[in-house]
């Protein structure tokens, strides 16, 4: 799933190989689980995995694109392409907050590319933007203020 959040542009078609060599990518899932990781995989009714949202905290040493701070986690989210937009990604997004929020986390954060329509749905779901790079925003969730609705269930 971690390709398929990278490869988000159509163009961009790095291989799984690629993405686990090179270090700024592959810190997101290497020696997963790590005690403080959580997530989600979506799975179609055979079991097959269509998607995964999950969190990891990662630190100033080795920031993730999306890194505020070293007790805040980063969320990463990906969707096979034939599952995409039909309200996957929404749900998994939703559930990984809950799961933040069971596990006591605060905030979230993530990096979405600006050209990226996953950045409507951040916000839709309660994330700001709180720093902006040259085609990138840096967005928080903070969990429990009543910003992110209720899981609906869907
Ligand atoms: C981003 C992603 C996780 C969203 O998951 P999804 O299952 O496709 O999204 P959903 O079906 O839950 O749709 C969520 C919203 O996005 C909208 N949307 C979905 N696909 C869209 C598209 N291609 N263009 C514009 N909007 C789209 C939906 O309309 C929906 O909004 P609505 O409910 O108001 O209509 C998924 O598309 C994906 O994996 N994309 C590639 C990887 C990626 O971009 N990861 C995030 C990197 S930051």
């Amino acid at each position: 799933m971690l390709v398929e959040a990278v490869n988000w542009l159509p163009e961009r078609n790095w291989s799984r190989e690629q993405i686990l060599a090179n270090p700024e990518l592959a810190h997101y899932v290497t020696g997963w689980p790590r005690p403080d990781d959580f997530g989600l995989v979506a799975v179609d009714a055979a079991d097959r995995p269509v998607g995964a949202a999950w969190c990891r905290y990662l630190t100033a040493a080795d920031p993730g694109y999306g890194y505020v701070s070293d007790d805040v986690p980063e969320l990463t989210i990906g969707v096979v392409e034939t599952w995409r937009g039909r309200g996957v990604g929404r749900a998994l997004l939703r559930a990984a907050l809950d799961a933040a929020r069971e596990h006591g986390v605060p905030t979230v954060s993530l990096s979405v590319e600006r050209a990226n329509f996953a950045a409507r749905l951040y916000a839709a779901e309660g994330f700001r933007t709180v720093e902006s790079f040259e085609d990138a925003d840096t967005m928080v969730a903070e969990l429990g203020t009543g910003l992110a609705p209720a899981s609906t269930g869907s």
